[in-house]
C-alpha cells in the first residue's frame, strides 16, 4: 500500500483530536468529515489544505513576515541557536502536560522541538496569523495540528489545553485563559535587554532604540496570572558566515541594516515568564 498523502495524514490526526475545535464565527463545536473539512452545526466550513493545515481566519490579516523571513527563521532556530531556550521550556511544560497550544508559533521549529524534548508524547498545536508562518510548519513537521487563525479569536473549545507556549509573539490573556485548564499554564517568552545586542547597536547605534526594556510587558503578565516565575537566560553564541544574513532578515531589527555589518557572535537574552490562572 502507497504512502498516505499529507492531507489524508493530517485529516486522521484532525479526526482523532476534532473535540479541540470550536467555530471561530459562531463558537459551536465542530466534527472533521472524511473528506477534509471542519465543519459546524450552523455550517461553516474550513478545508484542510494539501499542505495538511487548517485556515480559519474569518477576515483577511495583513503580515509583516514573508515566506523568506520564515525560512530564515527556521534555518537560524534549528542551527541550534535556540537550543537552550527550547530546553528550559521544555523543563517548565514538565511530565504531566498532554496537550500544548503555540500561539503566534510562526514556521512551527520551536513548537517541534520542545515536543520532542518532552519524555511524554503530547498533542501540539500551533496557530499563528501567516499563512506563510503555518504553511511552512505543515510542510516539515507532521503529526501536529497547524492551524492559520488568530489568537485573540482562537478556534479551540475553552479549557482545552495545558500548556499555552507565546514566544516573542503577540498575546491575549483573556484568550489565553479561556483556553487553558484550570491547573493549565502559560509559559511567554519576551526579549530582556541584550537580545540581539549585536544587530540592536549596529541598527540603532545613538538612538533611544538601542535600549530597550520589557518591564510593561513583564508587569502586565503578573497582573493576569498567578504564582508568576520569571527565569531569565542569557547567552552569546559565534555564529557561522553563512547564518549572518539568514539572522538579519529574521528580525525587523536587522531589516534597518544595509550590507557590510560584522557579526561573529550573537547574544540570546530572554526572559521566560510562566503563569497560572488567577483563581
Ligand atoms: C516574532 S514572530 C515569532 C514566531 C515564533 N514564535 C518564533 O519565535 O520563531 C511573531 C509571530 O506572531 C504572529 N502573530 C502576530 N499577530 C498574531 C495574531 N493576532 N494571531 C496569531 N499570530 C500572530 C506573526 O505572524 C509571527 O509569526
Ligand atoms: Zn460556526
Amino acid at each position: 500500500m502507497g504512502k498516505v498523502s499529507k492531507r489524508t495524514a493530517s485529516i486522521l490526526y484532525m479526526k482523532k483530536h476534532e473535540t479541540l475545535f470550536s467555530c471561530p464565527l459562531c463558537k459551536e463545536s465542530m466534527h472533521v468529515t472524511d473528506d477534509g473539512h471542519v465543519l459546524c452545526g450552523n455550517h461553516h466550513s474550513f478545508d484542510i489544505a494539501k499542505q495538511g493545515y487548517v485556515n480559519f481566519m474569518v477576515k483577511p490579516a495583513n503580515s509583516m513576515y514573508s515566506k523568506s523571513l520564515f525560512e530564515s527563521r527556521q534555518e537560524v532556530i534549528n542551527s541550534g541557536l535556540y537550543t537552550p531556550l527550547q530546553q528550559t521550556i521544555a523543563k517548565h511544560i514538565g511530565e504531566d502536560t498532554q496537550i500544548i497550544l503555540d500561539t503566534g508559533c510562526g514556521e512551527g521549529s520551536h513548537l517541534e522541538r520542545i515536543s520532542s524534548l518532552l519524555k511524554q508524547e503530547v498533542v501540539a498545536v500551533g496557530i499563528d496569523i501567516s499563512k506563510e508562518g503555518i504553511q511552512s510548519a505543515a510542510k516539515f513537521y507532521e503529526q501536529k495540528i497547524w492551524c492559520v487563525g488568530d489568537l485573540s479569536n482562537s478556534p479551540y473549545q475553552g479549557q482545552a489545553f495545558d500548556c499555552i507556549l507565546n514566544i516573542l509573539s503577540p498575546a491575549n490573556y483573556d484568550e489565553f485563559s479561556r483556553l487553558l485548564k484550570a491547573n493549565g499554564k502559560v509559559i511567554k517568552v519576551v526579549p530582556q535587554s541584550d537580545y540581539l545586542k549585536e544587530i540592536r547597536k549596529q541598527a540603532f547605534a545613538n538612538s533611544e532604540k538601542e535600549n530597550y526594556t520589557n518591564d510593561q510587558t513583564v508587569q502586565r503578565f503578573k497582573e493576569h496570572f498567578a504564582n508568576v516565575v520569571q527565569e531569565r537566560i542569557t547567552y552569546t553564541m559565534p555564529l557561522s558566515e553563512e547564518l549572518v544574513p539568514k539572522l538579519l532578515e529574521m528580525t525587523p531589527l536587522g531589516w534597518h541594516l544595509k550590507e557590510g555589518i560584522s557579526l561573529t557572535e550573537i547574544t540570546i537574552d530572554l526572559d521566560i515568564l510562566i503563569g497560572e490562572i488567577a483563581s
